[in-house]
């Protein structure tokens, strides 16, 4: 059902409580990427056009339960004001009191972050006591933290059980994109995983073995995949400890033929037709001035490593994007960060950009990959969350999302 939204109330004269995903790169004290924070301003600005009173709370990397000033949230605070063009006032860390006298300080149309959460024990541990007492802040609860929405936290959740809980702007939209990807997509539907990890993936990939109608395998996850079919993958990223639990998810989901053989586009059980690279880009080392040449998937030479997907997969994989309604694209195809090794991410960002589908991109590395593509503003929407997407795509309930009111 959808959720309540910032539209759905009236805000005037009221104090709000927003969970804001704010936790951006920060070096030597400057904000580094900005993508979050960017997200987050209408959000921030209709809460203050509204004439209501704003405590912003966020986390900022992993401080484990207390103050680490490189992770201090006043860089954060600076840079909000120049990008509001108003004052932003910083609570710093400490007593609850202290917080409390802060909080009440701040006036209707004005607004305040306060220091990092996670400096606070109570936070990740969803502290009843201290969801109470953040509560005990505003008049209204606004979570707009879809990038943090798989953590029951006090921020991210506790605090819904003392105060109404409402979607922001963000939150609304990244609900709306990938839930409504998976549950009700405009087909075909294309996935396009990458990442190394097909262990990490399990539960990702039989959902949506499921539900998709083209499920593409890049990255080194797809090396564990050739391997499991039986492709000698040389000196690749490959995790032979999971070669039975990849063979065996594959079978489940009708990713491998009787035989085992390579299938490519063949169809599973549930018709999804599931795709392998066709080639790859080797390498000799790891190293961005490495040798390389282009193989098919199945010839990786003794001691050379695949880092990227190939040409010819590009374009096998390009048609298949040709053809789709919806496309969703999680993890990176190869090490892009390096150039001798991002022509497959670049290669797929563009094809997907020139589709007529919705295009939906989740997760850092994959986000990195089409800015470096310079394919961004060609996506229908760029997700801000990275481990909160894949386990909305795993069909997991989030529970930031969960505590949120129906409409
Ligand atoms: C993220 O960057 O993915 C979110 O901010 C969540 O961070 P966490 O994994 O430390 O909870």
């Amino acid at each position: 059902m959808a959720k309540k939204t910032l539209r759905d109330i009236d805000l005037k004269g009221k104090r709000v409580l927003l969970r804001s995903e704010l936790n951006v790169p920060i070096k030597e004290g400057e904000v580094g990427d900005d993508t979050r924070i960017r997200a987050e301003l209408p959000t921030i600005q209709y809460i203050l056009d509204q004439g209501a009173a704003l405590i912003i709370m966020t986390h900022l990397g992993r401080p484990k339960g207390q103050p680490v000033a490189e992770m201090s949230v006043k860089p954060v605070a600076e840079y909000l004001a120049a990008k509001l063009d108003r004052p932003v006032t910083y609570i710093p860390y400490g007593s609850e009191e202290e917080i409390s006298t802060a909080a009440a300080a701040v006036a209707a149309g004005q607004v305040a972050l306060l220091e990092n959460i996670r400096f606070w024990p109570q936070e990740e541990k969803n502290d009843p006591a201290f969801s109470r007492f953040l509560a005990s802040l505003g008049d209204v609860y606004i979570n707009d933290a879809f990038g943090t929405a798989h953590r029951a936290h006090c921020s991210t959740e506790g605090v819904g059980h003392f105060l109404p809980a409402i979607a922001g702007f963000l939150m609304e939209k990244e609900i709306a994109f990938l839930q409504e990807a998976v549950d009700a997509p405009k087909r075909p539907l294309a996935v396009v995983m990458g990442g190394s990890k097909v262990s990490d993936k399990i539960a990702l990939i039989e959902n949506l073995a499921g539900k998709a109608d083209y499920l593409l395998f890049g990255g080194a996850m797809a090396n564990t995949l050739l391997a499991a079919k039986g492709c000698d993958m040389g000196a690749s990223k490959v995790e032979s400890d999971k070669l039975d639990i990849a063979r065996e998810m594959m079978k489940r989901v009708g990713g491998f033929d009787e035989d085992g053989s390579l299938d490519q586009g063949g169809q599973s059980q549930n018709r999804c037709r599931i795709y392998y690279p066709e080639d790859l880009v080797v390498a000799d080392g790891f190293r961005a001035d490495a040798a390389t040449k282009i193989v098919a998937c199945d010839q990786v030479p003794a001691g050379w490593m695949a880092l990227d997907i190939g040409p010819a997969t590009v374009k096998a994989w390009s048609a298949v994007f040709a053809q789709a309604a919806t496309i969703i694209w999680n993890g990176p195809l190869g090490v892009y960060e390096m150039p001798a090794f991002a022509e497959g991410s670049n290669g797929v960002a563009q094809a997907i950009a020139a589709s007529s589908a919705m295009t939906i991109v989740g997760g850092g590395d994959a986000v990195a990959a089409v800015m470096q593509a310079g394919c961004g503003e060609q996506m229908s929407h760029l997700s801000t969350g990275g481990g909160a997407s894949l386990e909305l795509l795993e069909g997991k309930k989030l529970p930031g999302i969960e505590i949120l009111q129906d409409k």
